[in-house]
């Protein structure tokens, strides 16, 4: 089992890269006859019905509105906000930012009783959700082609920097608010704290952060898959440079693929042995037709350097910008190490949620960095006891378990 734990990425990692250079009708064809015949051979659970769809028709279906706003970041990403608009006039707006290799949909995907931003609309909240750069309604450059390693030469760093920032200022304008809030997950608290920290101008226009699984420091990373990968980063990086492979596009037959094999009823238990030996184990909470839903567009898009970045945290047990060797480190940040995120810039009002099984945000390290955020409005450890990184997705109590209280402090705070 060991031994396939680690073969699943990497046969994962070939493909792509075969779909990345030839996106031909050739490898087209190999995965989706595989995935036809695995449909047809293998007893499986019947997929739940909400498999496969995009945020319209998802969001259409159970009866939201859905707007799309096109922006143009200041370095030049065409990127989408998907907004649901509240009912009522002037209404609170929330921004959304997504874990890696996520989208928009990920906010709604678990219907109205389970999805935060869903819970949050039916409170007639304006909801935004932004899709960063690189992911699957995110893909194009005012210059670079989408194919190119300066399309896909980014890390979290400028989803804050640029992605966050202005889409804040995009929905500030369009609604003539003063403030929003925003909600974060993953790797989108990363880029939410990096924000403020790099433009603290930006405190201003912040009423709440809410952190679901804040990422900042990451030396008790206990993900097994995230650990081996930081024993070979500089490999990693090399090959990737050596390659020319730079991030891995939406390409719908990998999904497709990745949900006809955890369908089947041989294959749930690895499935779920693959993705809790990364994230966390938790015996009773997963959801498994939310799972295949979650599944059903993954990867959404993601740039190497983003997982390159975390490496080097988890790695240097610090929270800075991307380590580029000291020859370009003096070039770009004029010193030999990369700089510190400065957490004590971060002054907006900070709310964190956690899970003390949570393999990538270990409770010793959010609490390392809520000890230095100047303005914690609050601080809850999920009671839980298997509460792990990708419960806030799939946990079958997700809304009792922790959205219930993000909710009564949002309500409180905006
Ligand atoms: C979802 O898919 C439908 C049908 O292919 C398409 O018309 C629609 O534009 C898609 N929505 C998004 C947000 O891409
Ligand atoms: C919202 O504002 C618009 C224009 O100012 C107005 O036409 C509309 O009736 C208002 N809607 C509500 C629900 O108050
Ligand atoms: C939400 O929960 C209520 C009460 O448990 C239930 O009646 C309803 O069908 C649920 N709605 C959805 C969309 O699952
Ligand atoms: C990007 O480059 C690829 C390969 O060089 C080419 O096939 C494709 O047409 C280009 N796309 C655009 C939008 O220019
Ligand atoms: C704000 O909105 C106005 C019109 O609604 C537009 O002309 C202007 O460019 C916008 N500014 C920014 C920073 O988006
Ligand atoms: C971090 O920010 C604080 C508050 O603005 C400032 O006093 C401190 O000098 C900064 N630290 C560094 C290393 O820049």
């Amino acid at each position: 089992m060991n031994v396939l734990i680690y073969k699943l990425p990497l046969l994962f990692v070939v493909l792509s890269v075969t779909a990345n250079q030839n996106p031909q009708l050739e490898l087209e064809n190999v995965l989706s006859r595989l995935s036809s015949k695995i449909k047809e051979s293998f007893i499986g659970r019947e997929l739940p019905d909400d498999v496969f769809l995009n945020i319209s028709q998802y969001l259409t279906k159970h009866g939201y509105p859905l707007e799309s706003h096109g922006i143009t970041t200041e370095d030049g990403y065409n990127i989408v906000l998907h907004r649901i608009p509240s009912k009522k006039n002037n209404s609170a707006a929330i921004l959304f930012v997504p874990p890696l290799g996520c989208s928009s949909i990920d906010w709604v995907s678990y219907g109205s009783n389970n999805s935060l931003a869903l819970l949050l609309a039916d409170l007639d909240y304006d909801i935004w959700m932004v899709n960063p750069r690189g992911t699957r309604y995110s893909m194009s450059h005012v210059t670079y082609n989408s194919s190119s390693e300066e399309f896909w030469d980014f890390s979290f760093h400028e989803k804050g920097y640029y992605d966050v920032a202005n889409s804040i200022d995009y929905i500030l304008n369009s609604t003539g608010l003063q403030k929003l809030a925003t909600v974060g997950f993953s790797e989108g608290t990363s880029a939410s704290l990096i924000l403020p920290a790099t433009r603290p101008e930006y405190n201003e226009k912040i009423s709440l952060m809410v952190l679901l699984s804040p990422i900042g420091y990451m030396g008790g990373v206990r993900s097994k898959i995230a650990l081996l990968g930081v024993e070979f980063l500089d490999l990693l990086m090399d090959l990737a440079k050596y390659i020319h492979f730079y991030g891995l596009p939406y390409f719908d037959l990998i999904p497709d693929l990745l949900v006809a094999v955890c369908s089947v009823d041989d294959f749930i238990p690895i499935c779920r042995d693959v993705v809790e030996s990364t994230m966390g184990y938790d015996p009773d909470e997963l959801d498994l037709d939310q799972f295949l839903i979650i599944m059903s567009d993954k990867p959404a898009g993601l740039s190497f350097k983003q997982l390159f970045h975390y490496g080097q945290e988890i790695r240097t047990k610090s929270f800075r910008q991307y380590d580029y060797g000291t020859t370009k480190n003096l070039e770009v940040y004029g010193s030999n190490d990369p700089p510190a995120y400065n957490t004590s810039e971060i002054t907006v009002p900070v709310a964190a949620y956690y899970g003390k099984n949570d393999y990538f945000a270990a409770v010793e390290d959010v609490n390392k960095l809520l000890g230095e955020l100047p303005n914690v409005a609050d601080n809850y450890l999920i009671e839980y006891e298997y509460f792990n990184h990708l419960d806030f997705l799939f946990a079958i109590h997700v809304k009792s378990l922790v959205y219930d209280q993000v909710i009564d402090v949002i309500k409180k705070h905006i």
